[in-house]
């Protein structure tokens, strides 16, 4: 008798990972694609301030026309919600400037190997602002998450310190933006597809005048035509795909939060790293040299540890 129950049971928890599994592989593939797009544009139009300002107004645009059409429900919110997502949004904005920053300086292989050592920082923050303990293995688990990345900073052909400052902070603004998000998303109605869309208007009014101050109408004006000049009307196309992948991922992302646990969601980050680092390898011949791609194998190997020991 009780066989069909199970069958339904074992059914839905197969349905449940094919679910899951699509959304890790979508999320991947589009941060692999919105990763090459950022990297061909911030090679020829070396200004990361206003793409990472375009990131954030292509995805705000992208939800105001979604709602406005009802493709999607827009959400109801009150000041109260707002006034939780400020702290977010400057979290988000300064990680997503600063580790845009990072790849205009260094191959986007090194600032993800950098950006591999997010659980550490999250330990690191959690133990001293939130007086939080774990067991001792999440804390040998952290040796070779930093000692990896310290062994592929010093052995990095082009390392550059704004470059690994970038990542770093990125690092740090993140696991932030993680923790207050994780309590304003609580018990709270809106989607993770709409409350990432909340983010991105409130980041992109944040960034703005910043973006205004630090770059400028004149620098992006020069930019932009000799990017133009020299790869083509097409230019225009890599500065879109850029933001609107960014976009993307990032909902993705949202979205598979409501879906799984804050955990399955860090190993998620972590395989997603090794896809774009492996990636933009490829794509950019980025000279690598084997005691480099050692750090990188041993920081994440690290946080796969770290994972176990948190479980
Ligand atoms: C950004 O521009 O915000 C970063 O590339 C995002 O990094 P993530 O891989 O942690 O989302």
């Amino acid at each position: 008798k009780s066989q069909p129950i199970d069958a339904t049971a074992a059914g839905s928890e197969v349905g449940s990972k094919v679910k899951i599994g699509a959304y890790f592989a979508t999320w991947w593939a589009l941060n692999v694609v919105f990763n090459i797009y950022n990297k061909k544009v911030l090679n020829a139009f070396p200004y990361p301030w206003l793409t990472s300002t375009l990131s954030l107004a292509a995805g705000s645009l992208i939800m105001l026309v979604s709602w406005a059409t009802r493709i999607a429900e827009a959400p109801k919110t009150d000041l109260e919600f707002w006034k939780t997502l400020l702290p977010v949004a400057l979290a988000h904005t300064i990680g997503h400037v600063a580790a845009t920053v990072s790849m205009s300086k260094v191959a986007v292989s090194f600032t993800h190997i950098i950006k591999s050592a997010e659980p550490a920082f999250s330990v690191l923050v959690s133990k001293i602002f939130l007086g939080e303990t774990f067991p001792a293995a999440v804390y040998l688990s952290l040796l070779p998450i930093i000692g990896g990345c310290a062994l592929s900073a010093v052995t990095e052909l082009n390392f550059n310190m704004i470059g690994f400052m970038g990542a770093m902070i990125s690092n740090v603004a993140f696991v932030f933006r993680n923790i207050f998000s994780k309590k304003g998303m609580k018990g709270k109605s809106v989607s993770g597809m709409n409350y990432y869309a909340c983010l991105s208007i409130l980041s992109l009014a944040l960034l703005t005048p910043f973006t205004i101050a630090v770059e400028g109408p004149q620098m992006w004006a020069v930019g932009w035509q000799k990017a133009l000049s020299d790869i083509g009307p097409h230019f225009v196309w890599w500065v879109v795909a850029q933001s609107v992948f960014y976009h993307l991922y990032n909902q993705v992302s949202y979205m598979s939060l409501n879906e799984i646990s804050p955990l399955t969601f860090s190993i998620g980050n972590t395989m997603k790293r090794i896809s774009v680092i492996v990636s933009s390898i490829i794509i950019f011949r980025t000279p690598v040299q084997p005691v480099n791609a050692m750090g990188a194998a041993i920081a994440i190997l690290g946080t796969f540890l770290y994972s176990q020991a948190k479980q």
